[in-house]
């Protein structure tokens, strides 16, 4: 009799789902990835423990039919500004319970959900955060008798493909001059997904951690500014660092919030005015200095390419995790 162990993702072709995906398949677990676009996420095929499907997670008789013959289920489901009113609810908070109520049906145990850091739903300064908030109680309140639950909150998540220090770099290499940055003085502490990874695969199995909620974030606290100063320099670009103040950050989260691809909004404003920090937890490893290198071979010229090539077997941790 086969003992593997089957698990769904949910969120698993999305940056943190894609690592997590492989993490899992390369410990023996049978993963299920459902996309709306798998023709997007072929590289997931390329391990035989994945099996990517297509399909609308967020429909309910699409959801239980995934979580059939599933031991685990993790969440990932996350987005970052509404395309419709009322989408942070739909899917950080009623998401979450269609989640619970399918995990219910198929008998399934084991649930572990990926929130973020400052996830509060009474005080958290942005509605992202407020609903990643009560999606987590939520989940923490009705996840309990049958379904053991964790839930885990980085701060911002880098490594290859990332939507921050990727899309600074991305916007950053076409520039020249002055870049006008808002919230420059937000304290971030971004963790690597690849530690984020560990510490998800090892919960698992882990009793200790059922109905824990962990803070997971990298070792050091920067700034956004110091932050776009380090990729600028990792990069020899001829750009500096325009810090706003609060009127020209809100003006400039105003403007970008109505343009494609909605860069930045009001409400990624509102939750950089909370600092993204950790408190009373363990660091993860991997400081953003040890990754920051590796952006050369992505984006930097040729001659910063060759050097990182020849410093390449002295810098750790940029995407050998898993
Ligand atoms: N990245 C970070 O820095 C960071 C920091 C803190 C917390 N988090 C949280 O971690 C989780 C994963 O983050 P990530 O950066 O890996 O996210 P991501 O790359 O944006 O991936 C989001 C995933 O959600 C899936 N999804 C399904 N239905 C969706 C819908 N209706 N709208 C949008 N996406 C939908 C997408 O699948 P398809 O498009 O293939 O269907 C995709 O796989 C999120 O909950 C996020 O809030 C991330």
């Amino acid at each position: 009799m086969s003992t593997q162990r089957n698990i769904l993702l949910l969120g698993g072709s999305g940056f943190i789902g894609t690592r997590l995906a492989f993490a899992l398949a390369n410990r023996g677990w049978r993963v299920t990835v459902p996309s709306r676009r798998p023709h997007r996420h072929r590289a997931l095929l390329v391990h035989p423990g994945i099996r990517l499907l297509e399909g609308n997670i967020t429909d309910a008789d699409k959801l239980r039919e995934l979580c059939a013959g599933q031991q685990a289920v993790i969440n990932l489901v996350g987005i970052l500004h509404e395309r419709r009113k009322g989408d942070f609810r739909r899917y950080h908070v009623e998401f979450i319970k269609a989640v619970v109520d399918a995990c219910g049906e198929a008998g399934i145990r084991r649930l572990l959900h990926v929130s973020a850091l400052g996830a509060d739903q009474a005080t958290g300064s942005s509605l992202y955060l407020r609903s990643k908030g009560e999606g987590e109680n939520l989940l923490h309140t009705f996840g309990q008798r049958e379904l053991q639950v964790t839930s885990f909150q980085p701060s911002v998540v880098f490594g290859k493909q990332d939507n921050f220090v990727n899309q600074f770099a991305g916007i950053l290499r076409w520039y020249a001059g002055l870049f006008p940055l808002a919230c420059p003085d937000s304290k971030l502490q971004p963790v690597y997904v690849g530690d984020l990874v560990e510490k998800i695969v090892t919960a698992i199995d882990d009793p200790d951690s059922h109905s824990k909620r962990y803070q997971v974030c990298g070792p050091e606290v920067f700034t956004l500014r110091q932050i776009l100063e380090l990729i600028i320099d990792t990069l020899h670009l001829p750009v500096r660092v325009l810090p706003l103040g609060k009127g020209l950050s809100r003006l400039q989260a105003v403007v970008l919030q109505i343009l494609p691809g909605k860069l930045f909004t009001m409400d990624n404003y509102r939750s950089l005015q909370t600092d993204n920090v950790c408190k009373d937890c363990e660091p993860c490893e991997t400081s953003l200095r040890q990754y920051l290198p590796g952006l050369a071979a992505m984006f930097g010229n040729k001659r910063h390419y060759d050097q990182f090539r020849k410093n390449y077997p002295s810098i750790d941790g940029t995407e050998d995790h898993s």
